[in-house]
């Protein structure tokens, strides 16, 4: 089986080709993402009508250069997958539209795919993973403990009460005056910092719960940053903020997972593995601490390469495979969800920030 996926949710425009090969290695033929992280730097953030803009002017040359990449041609192909939400809905539109077109024109399977499912099943892409799993999912919009019983079948046991960890990056960077998307400029200057010199909390460290926050985190570093510039800011200063936030982001990350994997344990002792998967896993720090929580709890901590954590159209595609393989194709009607929670059983938490 042949799939193409496009994913539009967010700030890249990306497609890939995937094929459903027992080797992982030979699963991915191509995958095109082109990134528009240079339009939206000036404003530090994402702006959604720039985003959708930019996905309607590039969807048709990504998807292109990823048929053309993979050596493939629309006649080869057994499906066509694409992110059905949740992200911002211009976005969205582009690419649930484009696939439909595809399908239509092709007369093939089209595949709506909800974008976390894909940050999800992306471990099972490029390594042997069996269900049920516990996985950790952090990314610009969302920060989750989640046990993935199937490809369609999961139980949240935390969630962020306020902002998504890589909002909580993205947001102190803009604070340090660094550039966008934050992560990866923290994850830079962190690397020269010392983490002991600034103190900064670690929010719901030691709950129960497997919930997280970061809104006071942020504060922290406001008002550090404050603080620190009333006597000159310098280089030193930004590493070491970096470094202190950093772990105390992974520090936290390390607790939640801690407790969440006593409850998979509990409910799945025979569950091998810990995933982690979305942006944020791009992080070594992250990754380090996890690894050790992996190893006291008796599983194995499985993290994709950097560029499959991020937004990609090879995870769209896989999880549209995972799909096919069940049946669970999508009607042409279907309409993209702007919010679309992995388990629609858990219960609201949190405030505004929260999207799932
Ligand atoms: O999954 P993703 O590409 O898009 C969403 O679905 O949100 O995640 C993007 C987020 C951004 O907040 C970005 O700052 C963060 O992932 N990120 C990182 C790193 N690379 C990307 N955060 C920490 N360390 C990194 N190396
Ligand atoms: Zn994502």
């Amino acid at each position: 089986m042949i799939m193409l996926g496009i994913e539009t949710s967010c700030d890249e425009t990306a497609a890939a080709v995937v094929q459903d090969s027992i080797d992982p290695s030979t699963r991915i033929l191509s995958n095109v993402v082109q990134s528009q992280h240079r339009q939206h730097r000036p404003f530090g953030g994402i702006v959604p009508e720039i985003a959708a803009r930019s996905h309607l002017q590039h969807v048709d040359e990504v998807i292109n250069a990823a048929m053309s990449d993979a050596a493939v041609g629309f006649g080869d192909l057994d499906g066509v997958a694409a992110t059905g939400g949740p992200g911002l809905i211009g976005g969205v539109i582009v690419g649930v539209t484009s696939a439909k077109g595809i399908a239509l024109a092709r007369d093939i399977p089209f595949l709506a795919i909800n974008h976390l499912a894909g940050h999800a099943l992306t471990a099972r892409l490029t390594h042997d993973v069996d269900f049920p799993y516990l996985l950790l999912l952090v990314s610009g919009g969302h920060t989750q403990l989640l046990i993935v019983n199937g490809v369609a079948d999961y139980e949240r046991l935390g969630t962020t009460v306020d902002d998504a960890v890589g909002e909580a990056f993205d947001k102190s960077a803009k604070l340090l005056g660094l550039g966008y998307p934050g992560g990866p400029e923290i994850e830079k200057e962190a690397i020269k910092g010392d983490p002991r010199k600034i103190s900064l909390p670690r929010p719901m460290k030691g709950r129960d719960s497997c919930n997280f926050s970061f809104s006071g985190l942020k504060t922290a570093v406001r008002n550090k940053v404050r603080e620190l510039r009333d006597r000159g800011l310098d280089e030193r200063d930004i590493e070491n903020l970096c470094s202190s936030f950093q772990a105390a982001v992974a520090d936290v990350m390390a607790d939640r997972s801690r407790r969440a994997a006593e409850v998979f344990k509990r409910k799945n002792p025979e569950g091998q593995h810990l995933v982690v998967a979305g942006g944020v896993a791009a992080n070594l720090a992250l990754r380090g601490s996890l690894e050790k929580v992996a190893l006291q709890a008796g599983l194995k901590l499985i993290a994709p390469p950097p560029a499959l954590c991020t937004d990609n159209g090879a995870m769209i595609a896989w999880a549209g495979l995972e799909r096919m393989a069940q049946g669970l194709t999508s009607d042409l009607a279907f309409a993209p969800r702007p919010r679309w929670p992995l388990d629609p059983r858990a219960p609201a938490v949190g405030g505004a920030g929260v999207k799932a």
